[in-house]
């Protein structure tokens, strides 16, 4: 049954647990950001949270980073609580923030070169290079930030997290400054790479058919204080096409969640 569905293509074969959430909250002072937020990923899921400005989305991606500290609940990585950064964790932003100075193959070396220093840097070289031309870079291996457009700088910014082979993605609406071209081939890219690698992601944005196109689950937030609403499967198989996207079937997740996200934002 397992090889009947990978043949398929679908992804919602169990997996094992790799995040568990637990009633977590988050409050700055007496205001309540965040509250009741339970959550569970499986491996080589696609997750993505979609809700309005200021609902505590980037609060709860740093609670599961490690970078922020819950007030209540507990979150649990691969069976062990997250008490600080994680090695198994890439992080994507909506800035590519490429160190101006270094070439793109040294902005995607940067991580390894914090971790293990200039030499093992330099012997990531190869896989680096291979990395830029997984994502249709190649030739600008030598070509500082500035001479990159806004797509290719967010292209080398994926190579930069994906260098270090993380288990889990975590995104914070990496796409959200491109065009609609640019973006459509990011999200392409993105499911191949999470494919190949059997990678768990979450991603946080605000455009309902990436959310749609990417996702095994999208989780509807609101706000005041922040918590989910909804979880949305969307049952649709992978490998996912732009051509799906023009489906019935696909509008109608787009407009289901377009829906319940009024309602949310209603009085
Ligand atoms: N360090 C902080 N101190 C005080 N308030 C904060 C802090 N970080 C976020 N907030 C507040 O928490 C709420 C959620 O913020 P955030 O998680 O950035 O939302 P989102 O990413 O969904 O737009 C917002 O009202 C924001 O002003
Ligand atoms: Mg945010």
């Amino acid at each position: 049954m397992m090889q009947q569905a990978v043949e398929a293509g679908v992804r919602h074969v169990p997996g094992r647990p790799i995040y568990q959430l637990r009633n977590v909250s988050r409050s700055y002072g007496a205001f309540r950001a965040l509250t009741g937020i339970n959550l569970d990923l499986t491996e080589g899921s696609f997750s993505s949270v979609i809700g309005p400005s200021g609902c505590g989305k980037t609060t709860l991606l740093k609670i599961m980073a490690g970078l922020a500290p819950p007030s209540t609940g507990s979150v649990i990585l691969n069976g062990r609580p997250v008490m600080g950064p994680q090695r198994q964790i890439g992080m994507m932003f909506q800035q590519a923030t490429l160190l101006p100075w270094r070439t793109a193959i040294d902005n995607i070396l940067l991580p390894i070169e914090i971790r293990d220093g200039r030499q093992a840097a330099r012997a990531h070289r190869d896989d680096a290079g291979a990395l830029l031309d997984l994502v249709g870079l190649k030739g600008f291996e030598n070509a500082y930030p500035r001479q990159l457009s806004g797509g290719m700088a967010q292209r080398t910014a994926i190579c930069r997290m994906l260098i270090t082979r993380p288990e889990v993605l975590l995104l914070d609406e990496p796409f959200s400054a491109l065009d609609e071209l640019s973006r459509d081939n990011m999200n392409l890219e993105l499911q191949r790479v999470c494919l190949a690698r059997n990678a768990t992601a979450f991603l946080i944005t605000h455009s309902i058919p990436e959310a749609v196109f990417l996702s095994d689950t999208v989780y509807i937030m609101s706000a005041r204080p922040g918590r989910f609403s909804e979880a949305v499967t969307i049952d649709l198989p992978r490998p996912r096409t732009l051509e799906m996207m023009t489906t019935p079937e696909f509008g109608a997740y787009v407009t289901y969640i377009r829906n319940r996200l009024d309602e949310g934002a209603a009085p």
